[in-house]
């Protein structure tokens, strides 16, 4: 359904991901990994059906952001805008229309990886209500070696 500025809001489907492969691409503060390959990205849309967004303005896709649960929390990642589209709400919208799917499903809290260094991405976060828990510090274990260069993957990648 479109809004009073032309932008249709939808789930993303597998047959975004050229399209929302190449927003990522070429978006500051998104670090991407082969946890972004095609497949993978198939098979968290499949675990988490209709719960990630796509926005369009006419047939060009403009933000998209994934989201998804374990079960017990649920899990933004990805939110992004082009730039020409900043600035009149559009993030805000993606990511809440998300949190209302994860509230119906009965998920309580919702986490987001940003980059420490990401300071307008943290700041876009805060003035839309998300506070950092300054008593975690998050760790990982690498199981499968992944193909991304060190340093070339993002946060909860
Ligand atoms: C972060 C991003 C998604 C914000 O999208 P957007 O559509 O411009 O954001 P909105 O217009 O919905 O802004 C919502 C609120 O955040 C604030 N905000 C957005 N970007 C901000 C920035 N760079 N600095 C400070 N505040 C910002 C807005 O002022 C607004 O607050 P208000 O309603 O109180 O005025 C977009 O800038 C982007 O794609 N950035 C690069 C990728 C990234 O960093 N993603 C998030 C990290 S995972």
């Amino acid at each position: 359904m479109e809004d009073g500025d032309g932008i249709r809001i939808r789930p993303m489907t597998e047959d975004d991901y050229d399209a929302v492969i190449a927003l990522w691409r070429a978006t500051e503060g998104i670090g991407l990994s082969a946890a972004d390959e095609r497949g993978a990205i198939a098979a968290f849309l499949a675990r988490n059906p209709g719960l990630s967004r796509v926005a369009l303005r006419g047939d060009t896709l403009v933000a998209a952001v994934m989201s998804g649960h374990d079960g017990r929390r649920g899990f933004l990642h990805h939110l992004a805008v082009v730039p020409s589209e900043r600035g009149r709400g559009l993030g805000r919208r993606l990511a809440e229309g998300c949190l209302d799917d994860l509230r119906a499903l009965g998920i309580g809290k919702v986490n987001i990886f940003v980059y420490a260094d990401n300071a307008a991405g943290q700041a876009f976060w805060r003035a839309t209500g998300w506070v950092g828990r300054e008593d975690l510090l998050q760790m990982q274990r690498v199981l499968i070696e992944d193909s991304a260069p060190a340093g070339d993957c993002g946060p909860g990648c």
